[in-house]
């Protein structure tokens, strides 16, 4: 299975910091907003990883990773020239992908939570799983309608009169398929490749699963200022209350093997004198 996190987009809701600086490199609490999603994947055991961002910001990406495997992944970083949709993805990540399965999440998407059921869509190895999430503004959404047995009926972008409230998050596991339907859908009226055409190719031929996630999952919205402080104030009050940090790819790498005791001391050694140290180093003794 590989992964890939898309991260470039435009921002616009958070003018006037977008003008010279990506959502995706926006501190939520105490580290940048990507490390949410790609710490989703390091935990679902996801070890190569693309990165597709604009020009601008693709180097700092790679002043933050650099190859991955301070970490124990290996990530590569391409090129999307213009935000021309979230399908575009399969199409610039054809190569990367080869003949995999591919596991999709957008750089701006946090869930927080237990997330068994990404390695339950990760197990189904024919089709695609898409997810359906509860929210209480469904207009702003793909918004996925079930039927009365809960199979899924239809999806909807962003409907004017939503056929129910579960909005379908950042967050899409596929088989290799994908390449070739994303490399068939044309532009929508707005000129994007959208994923919501994708998935609907793979509910009309029938391997389209969408899971319903539950009230225990936080899946986190970060588009405008007040989600982003909304989401920051959540784990600040989640990283104190319990003394354990959120989505730290250092601990996540020495947590899951992806690193040794020996590696995990050289990263450490070379983060400057922080808070975030000491959390690092504070792992390390007990661990
Ligand atoms: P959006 O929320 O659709 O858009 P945006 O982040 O550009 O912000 P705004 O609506 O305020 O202009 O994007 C969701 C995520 O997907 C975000 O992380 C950016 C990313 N994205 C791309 O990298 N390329 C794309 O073509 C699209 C559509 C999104």
């Amino acid at each position: 299975m590989k992964g890939i996190i898309l991260a470039g987009g435009a921002g616009s809701r958070l003018y006037p910091v977008s003008k010279i600086y990506s959502k995706q490199l926006t501190l939520i609490y105490d580290k940048p907003l990507i490390y949410y999603p790609l710490s989703i994947l390091m935990l679902s055991n996801i070890r190569e990883i693309l990165i597709i961002s604009n020009e601008e910001t693709i180097p700092l990406y790679q002043k933050l990773f650099e190859d991955g495997s301070d970490y124990g992944i290996r990530i590569e970083y391409a090129l999307q020239t213009a935000p021309n949709g979230i399908a575009e993805s399969f199409i610039i990540g054809e190569k990367f992908i080869g003949s995999d399965s591919v596991t999709l999440i957008l750089g701006d998407n946090i869930f927080y939570g237990n997330i068994d059921f990404i390695y339950r869509a990760m197990q189904k190895n024919d089709g695609a799983t898409i997810f359906g999430y509860r929210v209480n503004d469904p207009e702003r959404y793909g918004i996925v309608e079930f039927d009365g047995s809960g199979k899924a009926i239809s999806i909807e972008e962003k409907p004017k009169q939503p056929r129910s409230n579960f909005a379908v998050p950042g967050l899409y596991v596929y088989d290799n398929e994908v390449v070739e339907i994303s490399k068939n859908i044309k532009p929508s009226p707005r000129g994007e490749l959208e994923i919501t055409d994708v998935n609907n190719v793979y509910l009309q031929n029938g391997k389209l699963n969408v899971e319903k996630i539950g009230r225990g999952v936080a899946w986190l919205d970060t588009g405008t200022p007040e989600s982003l402080l909304q989401a920051s104030n959540f784990f600040g009050v989640i990283e104190d209350r319990q003394g354990l940090k959120v989505a730290c790819i250092e601990e996540i790498a020495y947590y899951k093997g992806f690193i040794d005791k020996e590696n995990f001391e050289k990263l450490i050694s070379k983060i400057p004198n922080s808070l975030y140290k000491s959390y690092l180093e504070k792992v390390l003794k007990e661990n």
